[in-house]
């Protein structure tokens, strides 16, 4: 939906080959971690290259509730005056996350060891999604809360008065839960233990290292085993967010599937637990080749350039890859319809409660446009049709999920027939720029007036 409420119907048809460089936005989930431990700093954190999607900016707002003072410099320059670990005030409203899981889970956990009281809602999509995996570990540090049922947003949290560290395995493979309780254990005393048994995207990690705090990880058999020692003095940082990996997708898979197609996309953030997808595709016989190779703030980046790749095959993704591939799925599903024989992707069970069920969603809506798909709770099988042979000319509904969106008009640039979508209002949550930008490289995608 827009700002304003009314769905932006859209539709996307066949383009000529794509040309020029993408010059994607900053990477999402280091966005809302410069602004939640800048404001958990003492002191003036410096963010050049935030992304300024909607989800980002609700949590920019969110942390001025807490107390934080959050500054808009103009170009993507921000800056955000913290108030240190333990420092939060009690917001005087509810604090509304939008559309961002990330966001209000993350800012969720950090909140709950101060002894303070916060209400979290979300849109008609965030308030579907599962947020006891939230509760429950922030629960063990002394928490409350008091949401719908099904532990849904409307959630009121009663943060610890007396704090407890916790030594936490985190159930499901999520970047979120693990993050949410290294924020909690910020402000507790002693040695915060978070273990995940498949490794999940590290930034958090990384970060706070970054910003002073004392941060081990080790692999045991159990997995990664996170050690975060309680009450460090957070110092203020100058941040460069690295551009997104997620959002490069779009217009590498694009280039891939659109014929003639030569695209560079400068700049990108190769952090092995995000790169999955171009690994994916390079197994899948794609064209793309990662060019001026570098290191910049301890993560890896390159200048991907994707070719039109005619012979993709259909490959089986490892399901250990799943992880570092997360929010890639729905975009890969669509690369899968022009590569000859089957895809198969299996342990992705977490696809299930992301913006939308985002199994259910595609699978829909690549059925509607002549795409074969097998699926179960958490798998999914997509039968290529081959490059030239996806029909198209159906129209897809997004369910309030950017991901969703982008992916079928991706789909439709390279269909013999338009694809439509009853909405891409959401795609303002992570990719404000995606229509000029897709447009520059020669796509062909409508806002339908009506
Ligand atoms: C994110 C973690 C992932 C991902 C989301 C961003 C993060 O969610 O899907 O888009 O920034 O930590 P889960 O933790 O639910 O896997």
């Amino acid at each position: 939906m827009s700002a304003h409420g009314s769905p932006i119907p859209m539709t996307s048809r066949k383009s000529g080959a794509l040309k020029g460089e993408a010059h994607v936005p900053g990477d999402k989930s280091i966005s809302h971690r410069s602004l939640i431990l800048g404001a958990m700093a003492i002191g003036r954190t410096e963010i050049s290259g935030l992304l300024e999607g909607q989800d980002v900016l609700d949590t920019a707002k969110a942390m001025e509730a807490f107390g934080a003072k959050v500054t808009d410099h103009g170009s993507g320059q921000w800056s955000v005056d913290g108030v240190g670990v333990g420092g939060f005030q009690e917001p005087e409203t509810v604090i509304d996350c939008g559309n961002s899981g990330t966001g209000v889970r993350l800012i969720m956990g950090a909140m709950s060891t101060h002894n303070i009281t916060a209400t979290f809602t979300g849109d008609a999509s965030l308030n579907k999604r599962p947020m006891s995996r939230i509760t429950d570990p922030i629960t063990e540090f002394g928490a409350t809360s008091y949401g719908r049922s099904g532990g849904r947003l409307p959630m009121t949290i009663v943060g610890a008065k007396s704090p407890v560290p916790v030594r936490y395995s985190v159930p499901m493979p999520s970047a979120q839960v693990k993050s949410a309780v290294l924020l909690a254990g910020l402000n507790a005393p002693g040695e915060t233990i978070v273990i995940e048994k498949e490794a999940t995207r590290d930034h958090t990690e990384r970060m706070l290292t970054g910003f002073g705090a004392d941060v081990s990880v080790e692999t045991s058999s159990e997995g990664r085993i996170i050690t975060l020692k309680g009450y460090p003095e957070l110092k203020p940082q100058t941040i460069t967010v690295p551009r997104d990996p997620s959002s490069a997708a779009f217009p590498v898979c694009a280039a891939l599937i659109c014929e003639g197609s030569d695209v560079l996309v400068p700049n990108i953030g190769l952090n092995p637990t995000r790169a999955g997808l171009f690994t994916t595709l390079r197994e899948m016989g794609a064209n793309l080749t990662y060019e001026n190779e570098r290191s910049e703030g301890g993560e890896p980046v390159a200048d991907l350039r994707a070719r039109f790749s005619p012979d993709l095959k259909g490959i089986e993704v490892p399901p250990e890859r799943a992880a570092s591939m997360i929010d890639e799925y729905p975009i890969l599903s669509v690369v899968a319809s022009f590569a000859q024989g089957k895809t198969i992707m299996r342990g992705v069970r977490e696809l299930r409660v992301k913006e939308s069920d985002r199994i259910d969603a595609m699978a829909r809506g690549l059925r509607a446009n002549g795409v074969e798909i097998e699926e179960g709770e958490d798998w999914w099988i997509v039968t290529g049709r081959g490059h030239g042979e996806v029909q198209g000319g159906g129209t897809c509904a997004t369910f309030l999920d950017h991901r969703i969106a982008m992916s079928f008009l991706i789909l439709g640039m390279a269909s013999e027939s338009p694809v439509h979508i009853d909405d891409g209002g959401a795609i303002a949550t992570s990719f404000p720029i995606f229509e000029t930008l897709m447009g520059e490289l020669g796509a062909q995608i409508t806002r339908n007036n009506h």
